[in-house]
């Protein structure tokens, strides 16, 4: 991405796009949703529409790329340097290969920013230095493996095989468009004409556009929400029919709640998130759907109905949805693994409690670990005999053939779908009698 000014002196130090992709940068790697914080704060919002495209496209850019520029730093890097000009190196590096920034711009502001602040001026030499240095070595060939922290490439490794593995890893460095669910299917095709969409299989509509999706045609009537084509497939196998009552245990935001209100269905959504319900709430009055909306935790929530359907979209590592959050990638630990593993087996079996015989139940998480996915629908069937897995077909709710698994679950890989989808496991399962 080149910016009027790169051409001319490049390294104005007050620059408030770069400062403002410094910030969005160390919030993301500082904390969990410190990204959509960052991007979502006042600072970034004070800027003109052409800065807020240039910061934000240099700080996402710096975090896809991350793995890779880390690699390049520590070839070029004596000893480690405060975490400031770490910073600001890696958003040297990234201006100097994936931006389109002219290589004396990139390494220029990048020194100037380093300037001036009094905790990272006594660096501009290094910085200087080491960009330079790189930008003379050139852009690093493409190696899927270097955009993926090691012990998460090898854990896809050990359990996707070495090409599907670095099938996965080739996604994190692209850049998704945005997915849209239609509230009325048969509104699918006027929709896609309007806002020029492609109509994905299933249903979902992937818009390759850009801007602010409040002004995009159809979102003031609550014609469409925003949700991923992968997040879209686990509401649409719960089959939830008109006059049914299904519930949604871990409902907020609400994407997959407003499916299953669209279909017709009455909707208990549970939350144990009074903030995220809030934020459901809106999305509802914008759309006309209604649910019952609960705050509660599900393993405890004191309601002795039992349900057609039951939903439970679990708290979890969230490693497939690094396409649009590539910070989850390195704020993640090994230990969250297990950690999250023993909250979701608790939640299935809180789950199971609640649907009628002859019901359905969908798990999903929108991870890429198998003691998430497979390891736990496993544990499940033994744990609970009167259900068995009830087999999703390829194609069915806009499954790819290439993501269902033997056993008739869903292991949606973020390659499984021209340019890209969420990482999700699914499983569906019915409980006998009825
Ligand atoms: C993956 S998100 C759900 C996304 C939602 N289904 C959607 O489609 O928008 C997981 C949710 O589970 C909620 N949660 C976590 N533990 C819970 C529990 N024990 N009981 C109920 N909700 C819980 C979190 O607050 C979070 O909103």
């Amino acid at each position: 991405m080149r910016r009027e000014g790169d051409e001319g002196r490049g390294s104005r130090v007050n620059d408030p796009a770069r400062a403002a992709a410094l910030d969005i940068l160390t919030a993301a790697l500082a904390r969990k949703s410190g990204l959509d914080e960052a991007l979502d704060a006042a600072p970034l919002a004070g800027l003109s529409a052409q800065d807020r495209g240039f910061a934000r496209a240099l700080a996402m850019t710096t975090l896809r790329r991350l793995g890779v520029i880390d690699r390049l730093l520590a070839a070029r890097l004596q000893r480690e340097p405060p975490e400031r000009v770490r910073m600001l190196l890696r958003l040297g590096v990234a201006q100097l290969f994936w931006l389109d920034t002219p290589a004396y711009a990139a390494v220029d502001s990048i020194v100037a920013l380093a300037g001036a602040d009094p905790a990272t001026r006594g660096f501009k030499a290094l910085v200087n230095a080491v960009l330079r240095r790189l930008g003379r070595d050139g852009a690093p060939p493409d190696d899927p493996e270097a955009l993926a922290p090691p012990w998460l490439y090898a854990r896809w490794r050990a359990a996707f095989g070495e090409s599907e593995a670095r099938a996965v890893a080739a996604v994190i460095a692209e850049e998704p468009a945005t997915d849209l669910t239609p509230r009325n299917p048969a509104d699918a095709q006027a929709l896609a004409e309007a806002l020029e969409a492609t109509l994905l299989p299933g249903g979902s509509l992937r818009r390759e556009a850009r801007g602010r999706i409040e002004e995009w045609p159809g979102f003031a009537e609550g014609r469409w929400w925003v949700q991923d084509a992968a997040a879209a497939i686990p509401a649409r196998l719960l089959d939830a029919k008109p006059g049914e009552v299904v519930v949604d245990l871990c409902a907020a935001p609400g994407g997959k709640a407003l499916q299953l209100a669209a279909a017709g269905a009455e909707v208990v959504a549970v939350d144990r998130s009074a903030p995220r319900l809030r934020r459901f709430t809106e999305n509802l009055e914008r759309t006309g759907l209604s649910v019952e909306a609960v705050t509660a935790t599900a393993e405890t929530w004191d309601d002795k109905r039992i349900f057609d359907g039951v939903l439970l979209d679990a708290p979890c590592t969230a490693s497939g949805t690094f396409r649009r959050n590539p910070d989850v990638l390195w704020s993640l630990r090994p230990s969250d693994v297990a950690k999250l593993a023993s909250v979701q087996s608790r939640l299935l079996d809180a789950a199971a409690g609640r649907v009628k015989p002859g019901g359905r139940l969908v798990y999903c998480v929108c991870s890429l670990e198998p003691e998430e996915g497979e390891g736990q629908a496993r544990a499940f069937l033994k744990r609970h005999p009167d259900f068995a897995t009830a087999p999703v077909a390829a194609g069915e709710g806009g499954a790819p053939a290439a993501s269902v698994t033997r056993e008739g679950w869903l292991r949606l890989l973020p390659h499984h779908l021209p340019g890209g989808l969420d990482g999700f496991f699914v499983a569906r399962f019915k409980r006998e009698g009825g």
